[in-house]
């Protein structure tokens, strides 16, 4: 695996040479691990079905989960999807950023069957995060992505999380620093008219449900998930997690939150602080990070503290509960 080091504050990061040795090993079928603002992405060709069975088998990802392509550009999306004026107005707003769209795949896009998990529908996004808009704009394809972790696991916000799960696997790993939003896309459907949250994600649901004017429905419930992200053992450590701590019991590593002590805290294990202060943004881009540490400490269990439901903090505690979901 070769590394590219890439420091976005230098303006001709795009022009260093290891760019375009990233851009041919996507266009020959490769692996390359890339961040953007919301978690390291894992990505290939979404145009080329033997570099996406490759992302399934690194992640040992269930063939039916299909993917996301991200793209350069809003412009570039509306050729590969039909947009509804709901998934227009949500383009135009949330774009660049942690919000993908599902949407209906027109046939002339040529991104695979195998990223779209053969679904007549095709999820896209345009990341904040420069670098996957940049190597996908220079190789001229959509890039698949899923999150650059073992399928079930904590997802990855930095380079090192990544080389820790992938190492093997990779063509490139390229490395901007840790992920400013830390925890994934809000994924919105656009495809039958009503506007569904099939994830809760970095944009919180009242800012989709501002622009929309009007609330975001359930996900309908088909034989294949409508978004098999979804599945309830997820984002798992391999520590239990046990949620709504009001004591540390003896043993147990503690992922606090908020300037309030736990009864027990000071005999945790290992603790780790998601935000003194109880801002949602900054305990959402610690939040895997801190589940890899806590979960290094070798405790069997992570106890974690409240945090409230509101605004990233629904997204905060969707991955907290499937980390705590029984698993398979
Ligand atoms: O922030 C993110 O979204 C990151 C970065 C790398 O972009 N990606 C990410 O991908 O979290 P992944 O594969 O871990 O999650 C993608 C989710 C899955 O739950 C998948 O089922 C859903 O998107 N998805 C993809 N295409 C879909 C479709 N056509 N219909 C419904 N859900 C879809
Ligand atoms: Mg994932």
């Amino acid at each position: 695996m070769q590394r590219w080091t890439v420091d976005l504050s230098a303006e001709a990061w795009r022009d260093d040479r290891q760019a375009d040795a990233v851009c041919r090993a996507l266009l020959d079928g490769g692996l390359v691990a890339v961040p953007t603002e919301t978690v390291y992405g894992l990505a290939a060709d979404a145009t080329n079905p033997l570099a996406c069975a490759k992302i399934f088998a690194a992640k040992g990802r269930p063939q039916f989960n299909p993917l996301i392509s991200h793209v350069a550009s809003a412009a570039v999306a509306f050729q590969h999807g039909d947009f509804d004026a709901d998934a227009m107005k949500l383009a135009k707003v949330f774009w660049p950023g942690p919000l993908t769209l599902v949407v209906r795949k027109k046939p002339s896009s040529p991104i695979c069957d195998l990223a779209t998990a053969g679904l007549d529908t095709v999820a896209l996004r345009v990341p904040a995060g420069p670098v996957m808009r940049f190597l996908s704009e220079k190789t001229g394809v959509p890039l698949a992505a899923p999150s650059a972790n073992i399928s079930g696991r904590v997802s990855t916000t930095s380079a090192d999380d990544v080389a820790a799960d992938l190492e093997e696997t990779l063509n490139y790993l390229v490395d901007a620093g840790p992920c400013r939003v830390g925890i994934e896309s809000t994924i919105v459907s656009c495809v039958d008219g009503t506007p569904r949250l099939l994830r809760p994600g970095g944009i919180p649901r009242e800012d989709i449900e501002r622009v929309l004017g009007r609330p975001l429905e359930q996900p309908v419930h088909g034989p294949t998930p409508a978004a098999p992200g979804m599945l309830s053992s997820h984002y798992a450590p391999k520590a239990g997690v046990r949620l709504h701590a009001s004591e540390v019991r003896p043993g147990e590593a503690l992922l606090s939150f908020g300037p309030q002590r736990l009864p027990g805290a000071d005999r945790a294990a290992g603790e780790i602080n998601l935000s003194e202060t109880g801002d949602l943004a900054e305990a959402a881009a610690r939040l895997f990070a801190a589940l890899r540490a806590l979960d290094a400490v070798g405790a069997d269990t992570i106890c974690v503290q409240d945090i409230p439901e509101t605004g990233l903090g629904e997204a905060i505690n969707d991955r907290l509960r499937r980390a705590a979901a029984p698993r398979p």
